[in-house]
């Protein structure tokens, strides 16, 4: 049986993967257990890629959030937001009001270590298909000032999320109250024309695994973005998503296992 590292919430199962662990260790962080490490290993034997598809994952939400404050945003609700690493969304925004929501308590826990003391950066932990219970939580509701623009942030995380949890319907409950100049933010992965990407949703469908795993074509992440306006390139694979430089979108980009948008209210 492994130690638990002092940093380790008393009540985390650390024989059990979990989803932001696991993807702490594709990006080479160290906030993750023996268990994490074996399932990651796991996927990455059928999705060689991995590691770098999580980067270019992060590279998209550092984009998405410096063009949102080139626009004028200056609060952001990070759902799914993980275990903090290099360039989080505070870290590109310094002078945003930002909040952090996540269900892991390795996430919060650790989140919550690195910003103590900021009291315009905070986490919550929440579930967020549950948008009222996530509005309504003490945290979220002090430091939003939903009466001014909110960039609601979705990233890499609602292929976690289950049809029949709706997200469509969620993602239309967080925009709901926010004013025109609010922005949804979201990347999503994809089994379309990706060989391999079928088999790792597979893994994380199995029991035990760290949760199941949905993932959904171009047109129907295309339709999370209902009622809200996209801004361009639309719905694209990741690297395409405004790239600072021409040489960021590798060769296989038409092959890359997720896309990305971003739309204003
Ligand atoms: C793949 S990570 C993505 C982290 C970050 N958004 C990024 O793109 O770098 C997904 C995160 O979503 C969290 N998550 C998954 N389902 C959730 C739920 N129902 N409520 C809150 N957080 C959730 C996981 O704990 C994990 O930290």
């Amino acid at each position: 049986m492994q130690d638990r590292p002092a940093w380790a919430p008393d009540d985390v199962d650390i024989t059990r993967p979990s989803v932001a662990r696991v993807y702490d260790y594709y990006l080479g962080g160290s906030h993750n257990f023996a268990a994490d490490r074996e399932f990651a290993r796991e996927v990455i034997a059928v999705m060689p890629d991995m590691p770098r598809v999580a980067q270019e994952n992060r590279a998209f939400l550092r984009r998405a959030v410096r063009h949102l404050c080139d626009a004028g945003v200056d609060q952001f609700l990070d759902l799914g937001s993980g275990i903090p690493t290099a360039g989080s969304v505070h870290e590109v925004a310094p002078d945003a009001t930002v909040v952090y929501v996540d269900h892991d308590p390795v996430a919060v826990t650790h989140s919550r270590t690195l910003l103590a003391g900021q009291d315009r950066v905070v986490v919550a932990a929440a579930d967020l298909r549950d948008p009222d219970a996530v509005l309504a939580d003490p945290i979220v509701s002090a430091t939003l000032d939903t009466s001014r623009p909110v960039a609601v942030l979705l990233v890499s995380v609602l292929h976690f999320v289950a049809d029949d949890r709706d997200p469509a319907g969620f993602i239309a409950r967080y925009l709901r109250d926010l004013p025109a100049g609010s922005h949804l933010v979201l990347s999503h992965a994809t089994a379309e024309s990706r060989p391999g990407a079928a088999d790792a949703q597979a893994l994380y469908n199995r029991s035990r695994s760290p949760q199941g795993m949905r993932m959904r074509s171009r047109a129907e992440v295309e339709a999370l973005f209902d009622g809200v306006r996209l801004l361009e390139p639309g719905v694209v694979r990741i690297p395409h998503w405004r790239p600072e430089s021409p040489d960021d979108v590798p060769a296989d980009v038409d092959s890359y296992p997720g896309f990305a948008g971003v739309g204003r209210v």
